[in-house]
């Protein structure tokens, strides 16, 4: 195709503090031109497609920098075509997939094997490298020659690394590589049964639960180390007001610290755990309302810098086992961006232009990713979504269904992702 206009489309991009009526020209993969609509100078016969953006946004393609697509090793759950067609209908150019998989991408070998495959797809696929060999969380892997494989990250993610003179090494490993450390906080020491806050929904559904201090303790010993080495570390889906506030601290004192907070964090409390069972039930588990609110406060004031997803899939047959023994975790890339305006812009916490920011911008800085931006001779990477549009969540691109969300009223549509100046998706409904 000779290119694609865009035509009179509101643009966010964070990065100029743009948030202006434009036109678009992307051609050979790239943006060729973006000007003011009033001012255009594009012509609808330079393209042989011309996408009217009346009504829609245009933005950066979205980054998630935690999803798990299964693969290799659990494939019934999800696979990376599925995952990466999931990803593509909620909007997102670039991912980064998460290392508990089977065999773990320790080592250069297994990473670059997954990296190939995942290059056959049409959306932006990265890759962690493991902190430990098989996630054991005993011995290092080559930080060095994971970065050389192509690692944009290590993280354990799913476990933590309790060894604390072992993570310091990862610290000091990963500044030389200039990579961050991403890490799943939750010590197994305060947790009975994981995925249920303890505290209202474990007593009511009769169980120990896992307690707040499992993220509270491993997060504070982890920004402490990430000041004293200097390392990027990211705390992965927090879930706890004491955590948000630390990070708040830790950023203050100058620490390179990031956190994530997901859809479901933002949205949901504990109490969903009575209402949906399993599928409510995810590591670090759902909170009170109270962690909630704080959680929106941190991605209000930027001490949470990133919204991702931890797309989890899990099939039916995992999850409807009984609570304590169904797998934690849900699907999050195809209802993220719905979730943000609905739960955080709608409701008056976020501006879009900030949500956009936590949802691209930076993750893809923090990464050091290029995307996140749109401007002029850089790969065509939007995505394009009717802000107003109401929907009902039903029928996922992945191979999991895995959501408590099916069935919520959603505000938030995306129509196209297009993806180095290709369209990947589109809903013209
Ligand atoms: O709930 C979760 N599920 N949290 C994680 O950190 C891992 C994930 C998974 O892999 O299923
Ligand atoms: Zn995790």
């Amino acid at each position: 195709m000779a290119g694609i206009m865009i035509r009179n489309i509101r643009l966010i991009n964070p990065e100029s503090h743009t948030d202006e009526y434009v036109d678009i020209l992307i051609s050979k993969g790239e943006i060729t031109a973006v000007d003011l609509h009033s001012k255009s100078t594009i012509r609808e016969i330079q393209a042989d497609m011309v996408i009217n953006g009346r009504g829609l946004i245009a933005a950066p393609g979205l980054v998630d920098v935690h999803v798990h697509f299964r693969d290799p090793g659990f494939t019934h759950k999800e696979d990376i075509h599925t995952g990466a067609t999931a990803a593509a209908a909620g909007g997102f150019t670039s991912v980064v997939m998460m290392g508990n998989t089977d065999p773990a991408p320790d080592n250069d070998k297994a990473l670059t094997d997954v990296l190939k495959r995942a290059g056959n797809e049409n959306i932006r696929i990265y890759s962690v490298g493991t902190v430990t060999k098989g996630l054991k969380g005993e011995e290092l892997t080559d930080a060095s020659s994971l970065k050389a494989a192509g690692a944009v990250g290590l993280s354990d993610d799913g476990k933590p690394v309790l060894n604390e003179a072992l993570i310091k090494e990862a610290f000091v490993k990963a500044k030389e590589e200039g990579i961050p450390v991403s890490l799943h906080e939750e010590d197994p020491d305060f947790i009975e049964d994981n995925g249920i806050n303890k505290g209202y929904a474990s007593k009511k559904i009769g169980i120990g639960g896992s307690d707040r201090s499992a993220e509270i303790f491993m997060v504070k010993r982890d920004l402490k180390l990430a000041l004293e080495t200097g390392a990027r570390v990211v705390i992965q889906h927090i879930s706890t007001k004491e955590a948000v506030e630390l990070v708040r601290k830790y950023k203050a004192l100058g620490a390179d610290v990031h956190a994530e907070a997901t859809p479901h964090h933002f949205t949901l409390t504990e109490e969903a755990v009575l209402k949906y069972g399993s599928l409510a039930k995810m590591n670090p588990p759902l909170r009170t309302e109270e962690d909630r609110m704080a959680i929106i406060e941190g991605l209000k004031d930027g001490t949470i810098d990133m919204i991702a997803t931890d797309h989890a899939p899990h099939t039916k047959e995992e999850k409807g086992m009984p609570i304590t023994e169904a797998p934690s975790g849900i699907i999050g890339l195809e209802t993220s961006l719905a979730l943000g305006i609905t739960s955080l812009v709608d409701k008056g916490f976020l501006t879009m232009s900030q949500l956009i920011e936590r949802m691209s911008t930076t993750p893809a800085a923090v990464y050091n990713l290029s995307a996140g931006s749109i401007k002029m001779g850089s790969p065509a990477d939007i995505v394009i979504f009717d802000p107003e549009d109401e929907w009902i969540v039903s029928g996922f691109a992945s191979k999991s269904d895995n959501s408590p969300f099916i069935n919520w009223r959603l505000k938030g549509k995306v129509r196209y992702t297009i993806c180095n100046g290709e369209i990947v998706y589109r809903n013209e409904d």
